[in-house]
């Protein structure tokens, strides 16, 4: 850290109250934030952490208009659960407020006046999607259509997921809202541009020269941004839910989500310090970092330090903003529409006691420098190989054994051998790494060197076998059980950040001490004669029948999904008549169907076809009992070409539709007719 700095600001993205929280904004912003912090308190810096529920936007007022209730009982519901559930994670917020708070209404509404006052913004006016009968404007996510590229009817204003084409709600074909399937007018209105190009050259002198150092991923988005050329920014919309727009001519208007939720840092800093807050904002000598999702990097890089460097008066620009790319879970993209998320508060209730854990896999899979899954079989490695086998038991080693040959009494050290001096030396670089690693923002490799100080301690008991040095030299095993100890306690230190309950469980073994990082790297944390308590295993295994649980569980979700997210197949592209009447198809009766051995998929079915009898192999085995096709009619194509299936020569292809849940039903006439009846 080469920079000095008196203080450090850390804020943390405030989250959507329009659902709880997940893994993926745990990993991304509030577990990496909470470490960093944890370790500036650890250092005595003089540090402060910055939350808060980000409760404006759209989504919230579907949300509200789908459950027939008001924003703010939505905004209120998930604020409380997602401040209750981070705080039980453990993640030590200085402040957790929210941006339906008057003090913050109050200073996002003199924000924008004063940034209006100085001129900074532009009007303009433009034609925007509108609702006749929802009377009001809407944004090109709520507006849905026939996509003019492949003719999927339920493409969406931004895109159609149907054929990935991005569009604007314009080029939709038969556009209809969203909130009430009314058709969609376009209407004029006019708002407020914050005109980012003005800017562009600082920002590119700050960010592109200035923090070269800056994560590649965060460096790398910005740099792209400001050469594609900045653009104005509207920071206005027309909405009834926000922070209204406190000028002239901002009736039925509210400040643009993206500008009030970044004022929400300013404000929950006022509401806890409303006297000093202004050191924090102001002062050079401060710290600024923001802890965001990758989602979030240009409103922070970006737009934030635009309005920042518009308003003046001394405002700071962040000093680093180590942005997280996303977690996956299980291979899929979290959503919390589709409800495809561990969330926070269920893994509170489902594992209680285990924060640690969750945290403890969160970081040593933190997607920091690329997109990265949480599976649950490698939560339960995680847990059983690492935190248990590694951690837990090498502090219960240590504990046990001073029980057992000092009844919980811990002897003094007696002299030093070459054992315990390399030990010494190990965690001191140790140390060395741990610090650094922090200091750079890398928690994942932080977390690894945490983690040496446990394998150095297997490794040093492994090496110096106290139990077998009890039966002769008591002295000795003294020095060994004391040295243990003073590691453990080691431990209790470099993991606080990372696995706060664990540490402080530790330390009240230990008989109890208050930590600083300076200890870190010391041996004599913990006083000859100190009486140690009892042993308590710091974790234990999680077995397979949990972690069952949680699949099954995300199983019936993704069927959940699958069924809600069907949409019949875009129509084929047009066949000309002649074509489509060169297949000849017909009705045959089923005179007998078997299972053709060693092939899971096929039936191979014997048919009448009102001359002869033929043989054709289909791929429904999964889906019919060979019985229950017995009898039956069927519709098939009688003139393919004979194909070998199996060894097995097939003439012909029976015709079955695909439900939505990808099971088959084969295709018969609604009355019996005559073998060989021809389909027209
Ligand atoms: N609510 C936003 C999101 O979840 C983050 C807002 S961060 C802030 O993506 F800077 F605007 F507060
Ligand atoms: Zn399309």
């Amino acid at each position: 850290m080469e920079k000095k700095f008196k203080r450090t600001l850390i804020t943390t993205a405030l989250p959507y109250a329009n659902g709880p929280v997940h893994i993926g904004h745990l990993a991304g912003v509030y577990v990496p934030a909470d470490i960093y912090a944890r370790y500036m308190r650890l250092k005595g810096e003089d540090v402060i952490m910055i939350g808060g529920s980000d409760e404006h936007g759209v989504p919230i007022t579907l949300r509200a208009r789908k459950e027939g209730i008001t924003p703010q009982e939505v905004v209120d519901r998930y604020h409380a659960i997602i401040r209750d559930s981070l705080h039980d994670l453990g993640v030590s917020f200085d402040i957790y407020s929210r941006t339906t708070s008057p003090l913050h209404h109050k200073t996002a509404s003199e924000f924008f006046r004063h940034l209006y006052d100085k001129g900074e913004f532009t009007r303009q006016t433009s034609m925007q999607p509108y609702d006749e009968s929802a009377g009001q404007f809407l944004a090109d996510r709520y507006v849905t259509g026939t996509c003019p590229k492949c003719g999927n009817e339920h493409a969406y204003g931004d895109q159609c997921e149907a054929c990935g084409t991005s569009l604007n709600a314009t080029d939709l074909i038969n556009p209809r809202s969203a909130l009430t399937n009314a058709p969609v007018t376009m209407r004029e209105t006019t708002h407020w541009y914050l005109p980012l190009n003005k800017w562009e050259d600082k920002l590119r002198s700050w960010i592109l020269d200035g923090h070269k150092e800056w994560k590649t991923n965060v460096y790398g988005q910005c740099k792209s941004w400001i050469d594609m050329g900045l653009q104005p920014r509207a920071v206005s919309r027309d909405l009834d839910w926000g922070v209204p727009v406190p000028v002239e001519g901002g009736e039925g208007k509210v400040l643009y989500v993206w500008f009030d939720a970044p004022i929400g840092y300013i404000s929950n800093t006022k509401e806890l310090l409303p006297d000093t807050w202004e050191t924090y904002w102001k002062d050079p000598e401060t710290r600024i970092i923001n802890f965001i999702g990758k989602d979030n990097i240009v409103f922070h890089c970006i737009v934030f330090p635009a309005m920042l460097m518009a308003y003046g008066d001394g405002f700071q620009l962040p000093d680093n903003v180590p942005a997280n790319e996303f977690l996956n879970l299980e291979g899929d993209k979290i959503s919390t529409s589709r409800n495809w998320a561990v969330w926070l508060h269920e893994y509170l209730a489902d594992f209680p006691g285990k924060q640690d854990v969750l945290r403890y896999v969160l970081t040593a899979n933190a997607p920091e420098t690329k997109d990265n899954d949480f599976t649950w079989t490698d939560f339960q490695a995680r847990n059983n190989n690492e935190l248990v086998a590694i951690l837990g038991n090498f502090v219960n080693r240590a504990m046990v054994l001073v029980h057992k040959y000092f009844d919980g009494t811990l002897p003094a050290a007696g002299a030093l051998t070459d054992k315990e001096t390399a030990l010494i030396a190990e965690v001191e670089a140790v140390k060395g790494r741990l610090s650094e690693a922090l200091d750079t923002f890398h928690f994942r490799e932080a977390l690894r060197e945490a983690m040496e100080l446990a394998r150095l301690g297997n490794r040093y008991l492994q090496e110096t076998e106290p139990w077998k040095v009890a039966k002769t030299d008591m002295d000795r095993t003294a020095t060994i059980l004391n040295t243990a100890i003073q590691l453990c306690a080691n431990i209790a230190i470099a993991f606080e950040p990372f696995l706060p309950f664990m540490s402080e469980r530790l330390l009240k073994m230990l008989g109890g001490k208050t930590i600083t990082w300076d200890m870190l790297g010391c041996f004599d944390l913990v006083a000859a004669g100190a009486t140690l308590g009892k042993p308590e295993l710091l974790f234990d295994k999680i077995e397979d029948s949990t972690i069952q649980a949680q699949l099954d569980r995300l199983a019936a979700i993704k069927e959940e999904n699958r069924k809600n997210a069907w949409r019949p197949e875009p129509q084929a592209p047009d066949v000309d008549f002649d074509t489509f009447m060169k297949a000849d198809l017909r009705v045959g009766t089923v005179l007998e169907c078997q299972k053709v051995p060693k092939a899971d998929k096929l039936l191979r079915f014997l048919i009448d076809d009102g001359m002869e009898q033929r043989t054709i192999v289909s791929g429904i085995a999964a889906h019919y009992k060979p019985e229950e096709l017995v009898g039956k009619q069927v519709v098939f194509i009688a003139n393919l070409p004979p194909r070998k299936l199996r060894g097995i020569t097939s003439q012909g292809m029976i015709l079955s539709a695909e439900n939505s849940d990808g099971s088959l039903s084969v295709i018969t006439t609604s009355r019996p007719v005559a073998p060989g009846a021809s389909v027209k």
